[in-house]
């Protein structure tokens, strides 16, 4: 025998020396849930040790992740159902809840990267991403307000917009229009192959947005497909996505290799509410251990190809890798 490629993995040193995936904190996104109240810090039922936080509580939040090496957070509000409709007037609203987080969290630590969701679901009377007309989930008229939304998620200090929609065109209404109005520096993490999944279940108790009728399946995209991806994110590019993301996680990485090798610009992940959940749940029950099972799938999804992950478990392992 001339190769023995145990040899390498004789002992950790060794092992490390040769480790080709590594995890460190400037690798994560964390989603971040926020409520109107004060003093409010509730536990999400189906996402154990994850919570919704008044602005007042996200400050203290915020200073500790950045403590802890984080730094870039991805928000998201949980909106009041009298101040939900179908056009998404909150969701514009220069005073609404998104507004105010962002402000306080670059108030609170002003290097932090502040990223915000761009979607009409937790602000929709239907629970649908877009405006609705007779049953249907219009295009063009949703990306219209979504670049609307954009702009004052920029006003208010936003690094990053993330629109995760869906919408064919989203990416040119929204660069369009922060570019007209001079905001060249915001930049946009595009979720651009972002498919129909039942792994957002979660996710959707913690922000009461599940669709109220029908599915996601005219916007989000088939599972079955690969492709399709890769048009996606294209598309995105040439719009004007500076980063592009890939969504869920675990059940995707081969698409998230397939768009490695095709495009050039940095690829986020997100390890979504429903992955999250899986792995809490089968080890609250002693099958599963969970800081093992954690970190490897993160380095599964970095391996696979992604330059960032967003993931409810960037304090975990942060915690556990520093
Ligand atoms: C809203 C949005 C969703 C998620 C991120 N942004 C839910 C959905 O599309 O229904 C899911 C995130 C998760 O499950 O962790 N457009």
């Amino acid at each position: 025998m001339l190769r023995r490629n145990r040899r390498l993995r004789t002992n950790e040193s060794i092992r490390s020396l040769v480790r080709e995936t590594l995890i460190s904190p400037n690798d994560f996104i964390l989603p971040l849930f926020v409520v109107e109240g004060k003093n409010v810090k509730e536990e999400i039922a189906s996402m154990p040790g994850y919570f919704r936080f008044s602005l007042d509580l996200l400050k203290k939040e915020v200073k500790e992740c950045w403590k802890l090496g984080l730094r870039s957070v991805l928000i998201f509000v949980k909106v009041d159902d009298k101040l939900k409709d179908n056009s998404g007037t909150e969701a514009i609203n220069p005073n609404g809840l998104m507004q105010k987080a962002i402000k306080l969290v670059k108030d609170t630590t002003p290097e932090m990267i502040v990223m915000t969701d761009v979607a009409l679901d937790p602000y929709s009377s239907f629970g649908h991403d877009g405006i609705v007309n007779d049953g249907k989930i219009l295009n063009d008229d949703t990306t219209a307000v979504l670049a609307e939304m954009s702009l004052s998620h920029a006003k208010a200090g936003a690094d990053f917009v993330a629109p995760s929609d869906m919408m064919d065109g989203r990416i040119f209404e929204i660069r369009s229009l922060l570019e007209d109005e001079g905001f060249h520096d915001t930049g946009i993490i595009s979720y651009s192959a972002k498919y129909a999944s039942a792994f957002y279940g979660p996710f959707r108790d913690a922000l009461d947005s599940a669709p109220g009728f029908g599915d996601k399946k005219t916007y989000q995209m088939d599972p079955a497909n690969r492709e399709e991806a890769i048009r996606e994110t294209l598309m995105d590019i040439e719009e004007g996505a500076d980063i592009v993301m890939v969504k869920p996680g675990l059940c995707y990485l081969d698409i998230v290799r397939d768009i490695k090798n095709t495009v050039n610009v940095p690829i986020a992940v997100y390890q979504v509410s429903g992955e999250y959940a899986m792995i809490k749940a089968a080890s609250e029950k002693g099958w599963l251990d969970h800081d093992a099972v954690m970190m490897e799938q993160l380095i599964a999804i970095k391996r696979a190809g992604a330059n960032m992950i967003a993931s409810y478990f960037a304090k975990d392992a942060v915690k556990l890798i520093s």
